[in-house]
């Protein structure tokens, strides 16, 4: 930004006979409707400020409005303050969200097997696939709302029998869940780390307030599952802890 020192400071200084200020001084007219206040400048006035610093738009923008809005049709118009290292970091991030996102799948697939028939654990990570979609959506958007380009890569084939012989199948798969939530994290703290080297308060902002705290709240709640599974061992009590996830999906779709 352009700031001029402003001769009209001179109304700072001026003796008690200069009750007017110079003519290049702004004096706002305000008007209140509603409880919108609005600032207007007198007819005829210049656009110099009591504080003596002046914004100058036009001759900000005139040395620099090629860059600002670039002409070639390939080249993003909104892209701003937005570097190559930031954009390739949320495309890594997108990928993170689908190879988790594909594995919870692969789990859902597994429970819902008719030998298998645990259908709160097949809900559960039906929902948990559908929700880290939506995080790479929300990254695919933030993306282009940047003015970076959308790259999607490979994702994984994941594994598709989740049975362990010293932990059962309803154990094993939630300490893997367990497991990438964890790595979801470190992910998703590895980008803010991008943001703040680049200087990107925006994205930086964007990660913090939409999904580092999810995240600490995603990692207790299956904590705490793990920690239950591990007291409830292979036998029965597995009917019982699905039952649970059962109920607790019911009232999240009711809520
Ligand atoms: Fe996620």
């Amino acid at each position: 930004m352009l700031l001029k020192a402003s001769p009209a400071l001179s109304i700072l200084n001026s003796g008690v006979g200069d009750l007017f200020p110079p003519s290049n001084v702004l004096f706002p007219s305000t008007t209140c409707r509603g409880s919108r206040l609005s600032v207007r400048a007198a007819k005829g006035t210049s656009t110099k400020s009591l504080t003596g610093v002046v914004f100058e738009p036009f001759e900000e923008v005139k040395k620099d409005m090629d860059l600002l809005v670039p002409t070639t049709p390939l080249t993003s118009l909104a892209r701003h303050k937005f570097s190559d290292e930031s954009e390739s970091a949320v495309n890594e991030q997108i990928n993170v969200e689908y190879n988790v996102s594909y594995i919870y799948h692969a789990l859902y697939a597994y429970f819902d097997r008719d030998n298998v028939g645990l259908k709160g654990f097949a809900n559960f990570f039906k929902d948990s696939s559908t929700e880290e979609r939506g995080h790479a959506e929300k990254f695919m958007e933030y993306q282009n709302k940047r003015g970076g380009r959308v790259k999607l890569q490979s994702i994984l084939m994941p594994f598709s029998e989740f049975d362990h012989e010293e932990k059962g199948d309803a154990l094993y798969a939630m300490e893997l869940a367990l497991s990438l939530e964890k790595l979801t994290n470190e992910k998703l703290l590895k980008l803010q780390s991008v943001g703040v080297k680049n200087n990107d308060v925006q994205l930086v902002d964007f990660v913090e307030s939409e999904f580092l705290g999810e995240q600490v709240e995603a990692i207790k709640k299956i904590s705490e599952y793990v920690a239950q599974l591990r007291r409830i061992g292979k036998g029965h009590g597995v009917w019982h802890f699905d039952q649970m996830l059962l109920d607790e999906q019911e009232l999240l779709h009711a809520g």
